[in-house]
């Protein structure tokens, strides 16, 4: 006898899960350092652009296609053409190796969180010297990928639902309070400068031109969990009582609205010191940390605010791991927990070799890259995208936009005014610019 299969138990609860695989480390880590190298608020208006172009209507199509199958990503992409399930099938292998470096800066976080928490705000130089040991990232990464398993083993009423109706607006609560808190600092409004008015200067090339118009495509792609199955697998769990449309305006706005509110708080925070914003990856750990070491109350503020990364990282690791999850369980009869412990184990050998490449394994290089890297090119810019225009053909040439829409409106019941947009970009616009994209991309990294 089947099991009956999970499904969302509030509506609320759906939009908090899915804007809680959105909202992560892309907004709060990445976001504020792309930014940061890439000019400021130029970069932010072509994120938003991409935002309203690229990123509503793909993540709408694939709750679409999740909805209307009601499985995992490769059985919905199947129930459509028989042959597409490779286009479900990029997101399990991308959602692997996406959480083979996800969970290696989870277990940073977690690290900077526990040190903040007893007084201990990391120094700028200590990042360098963590993230190279070897044991004890180790044992944090592990423990990060612990805690998504148990959550995840509990399933998706249960497990996903509860944890990140608690955790998202948690979340905004405690960016809320340190935006406010950061804004104060002085000096604060250079950062709010350099964040929302456009400098044009930074832009001497064509070729800088199109570094910013890619990274915000990228940053779009990964900020909205997108091209990688977890909204089909988010969307499979759905009632089809609902609009889509609507949702989806939830969902983007929710983290559009984090992404922006974690650069208002960490740009000001970064300049009121008089600091550079263009440290990349390490902006938050060291560059923002000299903040906090400087402030009043600096370890509390520097505990709440790596807490709530913490739980950023947590509701979309979680979102990650059950599109793994809800495959083998459908795909091969396994049961959850078999399902949840088999991809643990492979994320916990995988994330050990993403973490010694900080260190041990520096000088191993595979394409010229670290395995670290190596993991995020693969699956950010080779599998998103590629996932990405996969699924737009499949949607909106084979499945056809008249039973998109009629999936998206639920057989008509709800409005969705922005179709004739829609059907544009599903069918051509989005598809083209995904594939010069990639292109460039594929090809700006060769010449690297
Ligand atoms: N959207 C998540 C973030 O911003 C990352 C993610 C990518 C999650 C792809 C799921 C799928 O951090």
């Amino acid at each position: 006898m089947e099991e009956k299969r999970d499904q969302w138990s509030s509506k609320f609860g759906f939009i908090m899960s899915a804007a809680g695989s959105a909202v992560g480390l892309g907004n709060i880590w990445k976001f504020p350092y792309l930014c940061g190298t890439n000019g400021g608020a130029l970069f932010l208006i072509a994120y938003i652009v991409f935002i309203i172009l690229l990123g509503y209507p793909i993540l709408m199509t694939e709750l679409a296609i999740g909805r209307n199958g009601g499985m995992n990503a490769v059985d919905s992409c199947r129930k459509i053409s028989g042959k597409w399930g490779f286009a479900g099938g990029f997101g399990v292998a991308g959602s692997v190796l996406v959480l083979a470096y996800y969970c290696v800066v989870g277990g940073w976080i977690m690290q900077y969180f526990l040190l903040s928490i007893t007084g201990n705000i990391p120094s700028s130089d200590y990042f360098t010297a963590y993230s190279s040991s070897t044991v004890p990232p180790i044992i944090m990464l592990t423990i990060f990928i612990i805690i998504n398993a148990v959550i995840v083993m509990f399933g998706v009423s249960k497990g996903i639902e509860k944890v990140s109706t608690i955790l998202l607006p948690l979340l905004i609560v405690f960016l809320a309070g340190l935006l406010v808190y950061s804004l104060t600092l002085p000096n604060a409004s250079e950062g709010v400068k350099f964040f929302l008015m456009p400098d044009f200067s930074g832009i001497n090339s064509v070729g800088d031109f199109f570094r910013i118009i890619i990274t915000a495509m990228g940053q779009v792609f990964f900020s909205l969990s997108l091209g990688m199955g977890t909204l089909i697998t988010y969307g499979s769990y759905l009632e089809k009582n609902s609009s889509l449309s609507s949702s989806t305006v939830s969902i983007v706005t929710i983290d559009t609205m984090v992404a922006i509110m974690s650069g208002l708080t960490i740009l000001p925070a970064v300049f009121s010191v008089g600091l550079a914003p263009n440290a990349g990856p390490g902006l938050i750990f060291s560059t923002l940390t000299a903040v906090f070491a400087d402030i009043k109350a600096g370890s509390i503020i520097s505990s709440l605010f790596f807490l709530l990364v913490f739980f950023a990282a947590i509701t979309s690791s979680i979102s990650l791991l059950e599109v793994v999850v809800s495959f083998l369980t459908e795909r091969f009869g396994l049961s959850r927990f078999t399902a949840v412990l088999i991809p643990s184990l492979i994320i916990t050998a995988l994330s050990i070799l993403s973490s010694l490449s900080y260190g041990a394994l520096a000088d191993m290089k595979i394409m010229g890259m670290t395995f670290f890297e190596l993991m995020i090119f693969l699956s950010d810019q080779v599998i998103m995208p590629l996932g990405g225009f996969f699924l737009c053909i499949l949607a909106g040439h084979i499945w056809g936009t008249k039973n998109l829409c009629s999936e998206i409106t639920a057989d008509g019941k709800f409005p969705f005014r922005p179709a004739p947009f829609y059907r544009f970009v599903i069918k051509y616009a989005a598809p083209a610019m995904i594939i010069i994209i990639f292109v460039t991309s594929i090809i700006s990294a060769d010449n690297s």
